[in-house]
């Protein structure tokens, strides 16, 4: 029998979708007239379309599971150089393990879930996500990045969003990964959230510059990044969430309706809601919690909000690419909120400046 090698399982690389390529207004719009969950989809794609015609809707789009190894990498890029959606809350695998490593140079393959020899695929550094392989020693290179990229930055804690706008500012210098979501959202102005920024290859990176760097190092403020994304709201008059998966992005973004108010602001509900999962309501867990069940926290407005029960890579390309040949997305202003964030942290620099001046006087 033929001996296997790491090259033999790593052949067929995943190829990104095109919702460009595939005009689904007609199949989407005939769901309507179906049953289950094709016309939970329809509905779906109506509320996404809608909060793009909406001239005063912010969109979050929100990302758990493992969806850039899955091919909707570019799906997400075209959203965001098509100004169709205003932020971004994430996991730190979909960011950093899947589409910042794919910017490095390195792509995602086809394996095989029936394959049984997992030690196999461990003795050949191969990790497996179902029916994806990736190459281990690849991804220590980018764990390596990031501890490269916080070496280089000054010392003190960042919110997420500042620390995956240096990842965007690396890949430039580097003239790398123009095809990723890192790289678009740092070119078109659109923050990148990642909640539990530490879960993921960057964690790795952290830990190795923390360590060479006990006293004075580079940090995540997971607080400054909930901060940032509530100023966000407050500012949007409405907002609509288009979620892929569930997980701590869902919880994280809805979250910002409750902190505004803490805040004593008036901030709407999320006026439009639509999540898919495969998540099971019965065991009562936040990613599978409906959005009506978000209603009653006072997170999510109840009348325009969809739950599409099926697996991301199925749905999402039917329902973004149902909103993109609708074309309404030609309409809406550029909001940059990356530039937003930049002109508040230089709000509380000058405040810090003015203290230590009045600091040194009162000496
Ligand atoms: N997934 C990975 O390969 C991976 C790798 C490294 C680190 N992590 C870290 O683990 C943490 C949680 O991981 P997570 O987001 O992968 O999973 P999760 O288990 O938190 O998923 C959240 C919810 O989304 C649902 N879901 C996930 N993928 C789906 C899909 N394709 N279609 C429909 N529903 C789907 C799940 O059923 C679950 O209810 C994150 O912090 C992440 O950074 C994950």
């Amino acid at each position: 029998m033929e001996k296997k090698t790491q090259k033999s399982f790593l052949k067929e690389t995943i190829k990104h979708i095109d919702i460009k390529k595939h005009n689904v207004i007609k199949l989407v719009e005939d769901m309507a007239d179906m049953a289950y969950t094709s016309r939970d989809l329809n509905r779906a794609a109506s509320i996404y379309d809608m909060m793009l015609k909406d001239k005063n809707c912010c969109v979050f789009l929100c990302l758990a599971g493992s969806l850039i190894s899955a091919g909707l990498k570019k799906l997400i890029v075209d959203m965001i150089q098509n100004n169709m959606i205003d932020a971004v809350v994430s996991t730190g695998a979909n960011i950093v393990d899947q589409d910042f490593f794919e910017a490095l140079g390195y792509r995602h393959y086809k394996g095989d879930q029936h394959f049984s020899d997992d030690n196999l695929l461990r003795e050949l550094h191969i990790d497996r996500i179902y029916d994806t392989y990736i190459n281990e020693d690849e991804l220590k290179v980018c764990d390596e990045t990031v501890h490269k990229i916080c070496n280089t930055l000054e010392p003190r804690p960042y919110s997420s969003r500042e620390f995956i706008l240096e990842m965007g500012k690396w890949l430039e210098k580097k003239n790398k990964g123009k095809d990723s979501i890192v790289y678009n959202a740092y070119k078109y102005g659109v923050p990148i959230f990642v909640p539990a920024f530490s879960d993921c290859s960057a964690g790795f990176g952290f830990v190795a510059h923390q360590t060479e760097n006990p006293v004075r190092h580079v940090s995540i403020d997971s607080a400054k990044d909930f901060l940032e994304l509530t100023k966000i709201k407050i500012n949007s008059k409405e907002s609509g969430l288009l979620m892929f998966s569930g997980g701590v992005p869902k919880n994280f973004v809805q979250d910002t309706v409750v902190a505004a108010e803490i805040l004593g602001k008036d901030s709407p509900m999320h006026k439009y809601a639509v999540q898919i999962t495969v998540a099971d309501v019965r065991d009562g867990a936040l990613s599978s919690s409906t959005l009506k069940e978000a209603s009653s926290w006072g997170k999510v407005s109840t009348a325009l909000e969809q739950m599409v029960y099926s697996e991301v890579t199925l749905a999402a390309p039917l329902i973004v690419g149902y909103a993109y040949h609708k074309k309404n997305w030609k309409n809406r202003k550029v909001r940059n909120y990356a530039k937003f964030l930049i002109d508040e942290d230089k709000k509380v620099a000058a405040l810090a400046q003015k203290e230590k001046c009045n600091c040194g006087r009162g000496k």
